[in-house]
């Protein structure tokens, strides 16, 4: 997910935020919690996490805003540690960027080092875990080109292929990496690599290279993420690697992909997951990420979606099974109102059903994490789930009563209008012979090589359908899981995962 508040509204959101938290304070009951600093790493266990050699299955969520919040307000990360340890998010994950952070090779705005500083040691001092990714492929905070420009390499007219093959790049990043490993946190003196809080670096968010999909460009691209996984390894020997993959398949499984065209982003998740450098596998999911689906080549709705769903899970554990890792699902979540909050539950239920069987039966997925996170009033990209909302689902207002209406067989009075004509009843669209490939339209730049991507997508169409049309069944009970949920909200369901999960 590449969302963050634009400039115009992050700084809105600063001061809503500031309001806020005032309001919050005293609300807080504080619970006695375990810090994190003095407790142990958590480890990869075959194809479990685990904490002192016992597998370990977690809820989380995504929170990058507090990179933002914690530099006007330090109690508003505090309070929202509290919260998450009400429903049991034990993992929280962030960016450990900014925008100037870096500001030039070896270059770091020492303020928003801070801040970050600030965040590690009151997750630690809360018992909560932190995921940090390094680098983002998408332009929120540090973009590929800031991060080319700061190497030394003019970005114009190159591409992200060109990011991933630069020699130059390559060493400012991990020079990158272990300025932020090698971080003395100014609030508990400790090493970040040291520090117990940070459970799992992502090398990069997202680390998509759009038409990237012949052998030459996809040699470029994993050669890179090998590089930063084995530096981060070396770099920070106590601690996870992970890539923050999205999922998607390319030289084999293309058949569970949610489109056609999804191939084309050049992720090859399979061959990932093998990656010796990487201890830790990861899924992104979302509902926008499906292209058209056949028969019709609708946009999949809710019900297509959590079908979807279950079966690319259920596809990535097997894979992260057979190569003996753990998969964590970084983000999911459904955005309003798109969607209707009522959907939002199912999808959360449907998600804590799936863990809830995966520690059941020691299965690969170890933990799942929303996105995103927030309290008070915490700019909403339409994906927020605010911690501090109702838990009890509100009694919807009865509809006003429905005018008398007169007994049936009487005429009511005055002249009867003549109905107008009724419009033409529109045509029916054409039905397209293929799914119409449909990208997210901001990756669509040259930068991010859209012209190859497309042209990757077109290609795919032709032979994509009958395979994925072949693998595709109807699993959930939509209508059974909508029944189960309606009293439900989406942080009664945190509550009862957790309360299932850890005790
Ligand atoms: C971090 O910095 C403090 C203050 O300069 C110092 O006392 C401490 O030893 C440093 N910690 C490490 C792990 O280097």
């Amino acid at each position: 997910m590449q969302h963050a508040p634009s400039r115009c509204c992050w700084r809105l959101a600063l001061l809503r935020a500031a309001a806020a938290s005032l309001l919050l304070a005293p609300l807080l009951l504080l619970a006695p919690v375990t810090p994190v600093s003095g407790t142990s790493f958590v480890k990869a266990c075959g194809a479990q996490l685990c904490v002192d050699g016992k597998p370990w299955y977690f809820q989380g969520a995504n929170a990058y805003w507090l990179i933002d919040y914690v530099q006007f307000d330090r109690g508003s990360v505090d309070i929202f540690f509290d919260w998450a340890n009400k429903f049991g998010l034990k993992v929280i994950r962030l960016w450990a960027f900014n925008h100037r952070m870096p500001y030039q090779w070896g270059g770091y705005d020492e303020t928003q080092f801070r801040g970050l500083d600030y965040i590690v040691d009151s997750a630690g001092r809360h018992n909560i875990r932190l995921i940090v990714a390094l680098g983002n492929t998408w332009t929120a905070y540090r973009s590929p080109q800031d991060y080319m420009r700061m190497a030394g390499v003019d970005p114009a007219g190159k591409d992200l292929l060109d990011f991933y093959s630069s020699e130059h790049v390559r060493h400012f990043y991990r020079d990158h990496i272990s300025a932020i490993t090698q971080r003395n946190n100014t609030y508990n003196a400790r090493r970040y690599k040291d520090d117990p809080t940070i459970m799992m670096y992502d090398a990069m968010n997202e680390p998509r290279c759009p038409g990237c999909v012949d052998t030459s460009s996809q040699a470029q691209v994993r050669g890179f993420l090998a590089e930063m996984t084995s530096h981060l390894r070396a770099v920070a020997p106590s601690q996870l690697v992970a890539l923050g993959t999205e999922g998607y398949f390319l030289n084999s499984y293309e058949e569970w992909n949610s489109g056609a065209g999804v191939r084309c982003e050049g992720e090859d998740w399979a061959a990932l997951a093998g990656t010796s450098s990487i201890d830790v596998t990861v899924v992104h999911a979302y509902e926008r990420q499906m292209e058209s689906v056949p028969p019709k080549w609708y946009q999949c709705d809710f019900d297509c979606y959590a079908n979807f769903l279950i079966q690319y899970l259920s596809v990535h554990q097997r894979i992260a099974a057979g190569a003996k890792k753990p998969l964590i699902m970084e983000e999911y979540g459904l955005i309003l109102p798109q969607y209707t909050a009522d959907q939002r539950v199912q999808l959360f239920q449907l998600v804590a059903d799936n863990l809830r069987w995966m520690k059941s039966t020691g299965g690969a997925m170890a933990g799942v994490m929303f996105w995103n996170a927030a309290v008070g009033n915490v700019w909403d990209d339409g994906y927020n789930v605010y911690l501090d909302g109702p838990v009890v689902k509100p009694v919807p207002v009865p509809a006003p009563t429905p005018p008398p209406q007169p007994p049936s067989g009487v005429t009511p009075a005055g002249p009867v209008p003549t109905p107008a004509p009724a419009p033409p009843a529109p045509a029916p669209p054409p039905e397209p012979s293929r799914a119409p490939i449909v990208a997210n339209t901001e990756t669509l730049t040259d930068f991010l090589r859209g012209p190859q991507r497309a042209a990757c997508a077109e290609a795919a169409a032709k032979w994509w359908l009958p395979i994925w049309t072949n693998s595709w069944a109807y699993t959930v009970d939509t209508t059974a899981l909508a029944k189960r949920t309606a009293t439900y909200t989406v942080l009664s369901v945190l509550r009862d995962t957790s309360n299932a999960l850890y005790y």
